[in-house]
């Protein structure tokens, strides 16, 4: 079996690590089950690029045990948990080529060994997968029966490919599922990015200012936690309606000049690029933390950074770099890359619970229908089978329609 981890001999560490994620996974638990007697995926070659964590390690378990041959590539150069990748190879038998701190050269050449397997299924993290399948390799198209995305980056540049005649198979937008970003990209980065700075500074959050850039799912989650635990929050956005949902939820709300000034740390989670730029760096304070969460390293200028720093960086700390801007210290965490993933470990295993349900039952889906090119969404029915397992597996239960109300609903006679 053909694979690229870093040390075979942490299989040990990474197989602890996948099961104690996997105490937390009972809805991902109870669709592989129903996968090992059904096998949807029977003579499928299914190439997953995901972040390498003890939930992805769960997950492509579950497509195995579905009849998939499953291969494993990172979806970013820092997010790999060395001990699972070993473990995926040594313990489960998942060829799996991710190394913690990889090159971006060694990065496409895994996504390259994927491809060489020929998938015919596709899952994932930012479209680096299905974007190089049709840059380089678009003669493997006809065969392909589609693939599915999990984050906001990934669907966005899809719906680009689509609307530019691009895009030649179906993909599930996993990540656009209400199981995915209500609960993932709110709860799961609120917590796990606060959790990444925390590990990788040792900081109190209580009593600092805290600037979050971008307002969305992830936004939302982090401004919560990072208020919850004491901070004075400010945003920035652009766009009038969440800026305005932002002010009404408490922050402060400014434009990132403004905020640049005053900030002790700074988050992006936009998706976008260019959010701290050179003349941000040179208004900041003397110890000022800028950090990233959103999914690629565009969203601080770090160029920018090495231009008006008057030195090479100083690794402070594990995933702290310290710059000298004129007589003060910027710390940049994890090289401008998701702080969540590169300091932590990710979102906790019982969000990831939600998101990689969807993933396996939009590929199961995907398997079953013959889907048109272009960007599905999950189906209603999905996501509330997935609810639906997550709130028994939290011992919750809710009330239903009955046949009276579902009418009422229905109707438009009855008024006032
Ligand atoms: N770290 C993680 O584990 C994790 C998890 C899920 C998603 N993500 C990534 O995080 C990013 C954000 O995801 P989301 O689901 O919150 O997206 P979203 O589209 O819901 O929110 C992004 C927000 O950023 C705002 N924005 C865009 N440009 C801006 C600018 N120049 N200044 C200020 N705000 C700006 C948008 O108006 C929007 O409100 C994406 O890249 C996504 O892929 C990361």
């Amino acid at each position: 079996m053909e694979y690229d981890i870093k040390d075979a001999a942490l299989a040990a560490e990474g197989k602890r690590r996948i099961e104690w994620a996997e105490r937390d996974m009972p809805v991902v638990r109870s669709i592989q089950e129903r996968f090992e007697k059904e096998k949807p995926f029977a003579g499928k070659t299914l190439a997953t690029v995901l972040h390498v964590t003890a939930e992805t390690a769960n997950l492509v378990r579950a497509l195995k045990v579905g009849g998939a041959q499953v291969f494993l590539a990172a979806s970013n150069p820092l997010s790999t948990q060395d001990d699972v990748a070993a473990a995926l190879v040594k313990e489960y038998e998942i060829p799996t080529f991710a190394i913690k701190g990889e090159s971006k050269e060694v990065f496409f050449s895994h996504i390259e060994k994927l491809i060489a397997q020929k998938p015919q299924l596709t899952m994932d993290d930012g479209a680096d997968l299905v974007s190089t399948v049709h840059k380089s390799h678009a003669e493997l198209l006809p065969q392909m029966i589609g693939g599915t995305e999990e984050t906001t980056t990934g669907v966005i540049r899809l719906r680009a490919m689509a609307r530019d005649g691009a895009l030649k198979i179906p993909i599930v937008a996993v990540n656009d599922a209400k199981t995915k970003n209500l609960f993932d990209n709110r709860y799961g980065t609120g917590q796990s990015t606060l959790d990444g700075i925390i590990r990788a500074t040792d900081m109190l959050i209580a009593g600092k200012t805290v600037v979050i850039a971008g307002y969305g799912w992830c936004g939302r989650g982090l401004a919560m936690r990072a208020k919850g635990m004491g901070a004075g929050v400010i945003v920035t956005e652009i766009d009038p309606v969440k800026a305005l949902e932002a002010a009404m939820d408490g922050f402060f709300v400014t434009t990132m000049d403004n905020a640049a000034r005053v900030g002790d740390l700074f988050c992006t989670v936009t998706g976008n690029k260019d959010i701290i730029v050179e003349r941000h760096f040179k208004t900041m304070k003397d110890s000022a933390i800028v950090c990233n969460a959103g999914h690629f390293d565009v969203e601080i200028n770090i160029d920018d950074l090495k231009k008006v720093a008057s030195g090479p960086a100083r690794e402070v700390r594990d995933f702290v770099q310290e710059y000298m801007v004129g007589k003060n210290r910027i710390y940049l965490l994890a090289e401008g890359r998701l702080v969540n993933l590169a300091a932590a470990e990710g979102h906790p295993a019982s969000v990831m619970d939600m998101s990689f349900a969807t993933q396996a039952l939009a590929c199961e889906w995907l398997t079953k229908e013959k889907l048109p090119p272009g960007v599905h969404d999950v189906p209603e029915a999905i996501e509330n089978g997935i609810a639906g397992l997550k709130l028994a597996s939290m011992g919750i239960s809710i009330d239903e329609l009955t046949p009276e109300q579902k009418k009422y609903l229905e109707s438009w006679q009855e008024g006032t």
